[in-house]
């Protein structure tokens, strides 16, 4: 794998930080913050339940790739030890004036999930978290690895990776859409359950997969802090809707546990 490719990676997410348009206030204020955390649940409410932050108060979490710090604000709210890391120096500068800022309890640090050797440094864990990262990154065999190692035994791994059998996966295979929001993602992949089981295979024991998460909305509206279905996804039942998510779902939800 190229140095080149990482940097590129880290390049892309430096220039725009996952989700720093989910609030059209101030940056950085109080506002800004909390509205992010707004429409994070509610365009996507079912990471609440996957993340499961209530469970892990007074234990030790590390995330890999932390972003701008939405799961992690949640996290430490709900009383774990939390421990985040991302690639991009931005996002980790971003989550920590956040965390002051909320008087929050955290560490963050710029590392590459795949580095060992700075994995290892950062200690054991009871729950590794990973919301929309590994597929970005080319190498996910070594960054498993590392987080393999980074679990005390039979600590949990809960990874969210985008679903090759999913709505949106056949809509970008056609042209009709692009993996995120902003253009030229330097690196994505999307996963059939069964790679992720071959992947998983030897280290971690598969506890459930399943998939959710459609986006419906007009880009444009949404933009603009509007909330305005596709007509065609406007056209369907409620239930259709529902079923989408559930069989065609961008969101492939991984629980595992170290073995
Ligand atoms: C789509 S964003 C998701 C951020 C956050 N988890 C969230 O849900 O908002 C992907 C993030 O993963 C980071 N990333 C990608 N590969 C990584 C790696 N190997 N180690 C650490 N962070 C990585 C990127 O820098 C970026 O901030």
């Amino acid at each position: 794998m190229t140095t080149e490719l990482i940097d590129k990676i880290k390049q892309y997410w430096n220039a725009q930080p996952c989700n720093i348009k989910h609030s059209l206030s101030t940056p950085g204020t109080e506002q800004y913050w909390n509205e992010v955390t707004e429409r994070r649940f509610f365009v996507e409410p079912h990471l609440r339940d996957f993340a499961g932050f209530h469970s892990w108060r007074g234990k030790r979490v590390l995330e890999i790739g932390s972003g701008i710090g939405s799961d992690a604000v949640e996290f430490a709210r709900h009383g774990a030890d939390y421990v985040g890391i991302d690639l991009s120096a931005e996002s980790v500068a971003m989550s920590r004036q956040r965390f002051e800022l909320f008087d929050l309890a955290g560490e963050f640090h710029v590392m590459n999930g795949a580095d060992s050797a700075a994995v290892a440094s950062l200690g054991q864990f009871d729950l590794v978290y990973s919301c929309g990262v590994l597929h970005h990154y080319p190498d996910m065999t070594a960054c498993l690895d590392n987080i393999h190692n980074a679990l005390r035994p039979m600590g949990e791994f809960r990874m969210l990776v985008y679903a090759k059998n999913s709505w949106k996966y056949t809509m970008i295979q056609k042209g009709l859409d692009q993996f995120e929001a902003q253009s030229d993602c330097p690196y994505a992949k999307a996963y059939s359950r069964e790679e992720i089981y071959d992947l998983l295979q030897g280290q971690f024991e598969v506890l459930r997969i399943r998939q959710d998460h459609c986006f419906m909305y007009n880009v444009p509206k949404y933009r603009a802090g509007e909330y305005e279905l596709e007509p065609w996804f406007a056209a369907m039942p409620e239930e259709m809707r529902a079923a989408v998510k559930e069989y065609l779902g961008w969101h492939l939800l991984i629980k595992a546990r170290k073995i």
